[in-house]
């Protein structure tokens, strides 16, 4: 096997190959294991990691755009007898192009076009290879290249909040290698996952804040309790009638879903206390868990504030609660019906009937300050109508561009946007009127309560609004599940 090495050049000469330590790290973990299988590989270049495959599987498909390239690369292989080259630009016709595929694959190596949008569309090609019910190897080329743009290892952890994906194996070379000037690996050189299309539920952990401490107790498929074995808050607990709202997370969406809370709790019990933790006891009791909100607010601590400023039923924040939190981890569900909303759950913990909170939808309430600023905005930009577009970090052109387009189409009018890239505005056809960046995230929300209509891609941002208007959220691959809310929100693109 060694001698295939020979008169394969490592990355530092050419730079589109895998290094050699890569291949030496593909052979060893794939060892014999493949013999009888098929690998297809996107990307060929100058076929030297197609070299090895070969060597590792009963036969390799290979793709690569360039003719040249392709004629290269059969020329390095001319002794290897299983190898078919396949000269297509794998990005053109969409999906149904991978057809060329016509035998079961058990690996696809990926390394083809490494931007992040590109590299989404390869995993998603690939898990369709995948048999019903069986597992694949998905193995990545650059994960760790320091490119400036969005790329291989955004893609690749993107893909990893899906309990079926998994990295399983860091190969090549390792973070910090230079193989060039400015070229210094920013994580692993390569990545080898799993993906299956078998249904996998994923551990989650289950907290208790108690004296202001955090305290995991277990994990569990399903955080709360199932209606059929359903836990209620204590009777003692509701008959003191201070109560705490609280979520276990840090996400503008996600404490914006449970905002009609304190007014559903006062309906209920109109002499009780509504507290809120504090930033300052949010920021103790979820500190070693924020990292994930902490790259997208600079102070994910004060969220709850964005969501309950000004609200006439919370009586404080508070920087401390002796008695339990009950947030939540803390609710009932149907498991059948997923897709409650999470503050109905939650308040079927707190023993509620489904009357006392049909009026569920998330509500925010304003200063005279925040309209009087919202108000003149409207007037000097918009004063017949608006809407409001946004593109999150999150927004992914392949996938939410023909909703999105659909939803502008329906709704003629200027718009307010926000965009995490201004270059992402060329892509719609969108009369732009204000960059809402130029105001306090309360004033932006105060503006959405006021459009007609909001647009997007799927975002926590937009999530808080289908009580003041209509909101069409361009669904990424999973459902909301109980992070849905009632009123006007609009996510299958056959209902805009
Ligand atoms: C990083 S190189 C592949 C290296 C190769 N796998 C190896 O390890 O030696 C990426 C290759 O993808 C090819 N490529 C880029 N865009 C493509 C497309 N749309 N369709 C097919 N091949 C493409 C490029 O021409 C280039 O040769």
């Amino acid at each position: 096997m060694s001698e295939l090495l020979n008169n394969i050049p490592d990355k530092t000469e050419d730079k589109n190959t895998t290094s050699l330590k890569f291949k030496k790290d593909l052979i060893s973990y794939l060892g014999d294991k493949y013999k009888d299988k098929v690998c297809v590989e996107i990307g060929t270049s100058k076929g030297y990691t197609t070299r090895i495959l070969s060597s590792l599987f009963r036969k390799v498909i290979t793709c690569e755009i360039s003719e040249e390239l392709v004629n290269f690369a059969k020329d390095v292989n001319k002794d290897r007898n299983n190898i078919e080259f396949i000269m297509m630009d794998v990005y053109q016709g969409g999906a149904a192009k991978w057809d060329f595929v016509k035998e079961d694959v058990d690996v696809v190596f990926i390394d083809c076009d490494h931007k992040a949008d590109h590299v989404l569309f390869d995993i998603n090609n690939a898990m369709k290879l995948c048999k019903p019910n069986e597992e694949m190897l998905i193995i990545f080329d650059d994960y760790g290249l320091n490119n400036m743009w969005k790329g291989v290892k955004e893609a690749v952890d993107e893909t990893c909040n899906s309990p079926n994906f998994n990295i399983v194996k860091e190969i090549g070379q390792k973070e910090g290698w230079s193989y060039r000037d400015n070229m210094t690996l920013r994580a692993s050189e390569g990545v080898i996952c799993t993906y299956t299309n078998k249904e996998i539920k994923k551990e989650k952990k289950f907290w208790r804040f108690v004296d202001d401490r955090l305290y995991e107790v277990g994990t569990t498929y399903d955080l709360g309790f199932p209606k059929d074995d359903a836990s209620y808050i204590p009777d003692e607990y509701l008959e003191k009638e201070v109560f705490t709202v609280c979520r276990s997370c840090l996400g503008i969406g996600d404490w914006g879903v449970i905002s009609s809370m304190p007014r559903l709790l006062k309906e209920k019990y109109p002499n009780c206390v509504v507290q809120i933790p504090s930033e300052k006891l949010l920021k103790r009791l979820l500190e070693p868990f924020a990292a994930e909100w902490l790259m997208s607010w600079k102070n994910p601590y004060k969220t709850m504030e964005y969501i309950f400023r000004n609200n006439p039923y919370v009586d404080a924040f508070v920087d401390s609660v002796s008695d339990e939190i009950f947030h939540d981890h803390y609710r009932i569900y149907n498991p059948e019906k997923l897709e409650i909303p999470l503050v109905e759950q939650m308040l079927d913990f707190w023993q509620f009937t489904p009357e006392e909170y049909e009026d569920s939808s998330p509500e925010l309430y304003f200063t005279d300050e925040e309209k009087e600023i919202g108000d003149a905005i409207i007037e000097d930009r918009a004063p017949n109508g608006f809407g409001t577009f946004l593109l999150s970090n999150r927004f992914d052109k392949n996938r939410d561009t023909e909703f999105i387009e659909k939803a502008l189409d329906k709704y003629k009018i200027p718009y307010f946007y926000w965009v995490s890239n201004p270059s992402l505005l060329s892509l719609f056809d969108v009369d732009t009127v204000f960059d809402m960046r130029n105001v306090s995230v309360r004033v932006q929300m105060y503006l959405k309560t006021k459009a007609e209509v909001l647009i997007g891609n799927m975002s926590g941002a937009d999530i808080m609004f289908p009580r003041y208007t209509k909101v069409y959220m361009a669904p990424r691959g999973h459902s909301f599940k109980e992070n849905i809310v009632r009123g006007n929100l609009v996510t299958k693109i056959e209902d805009i």
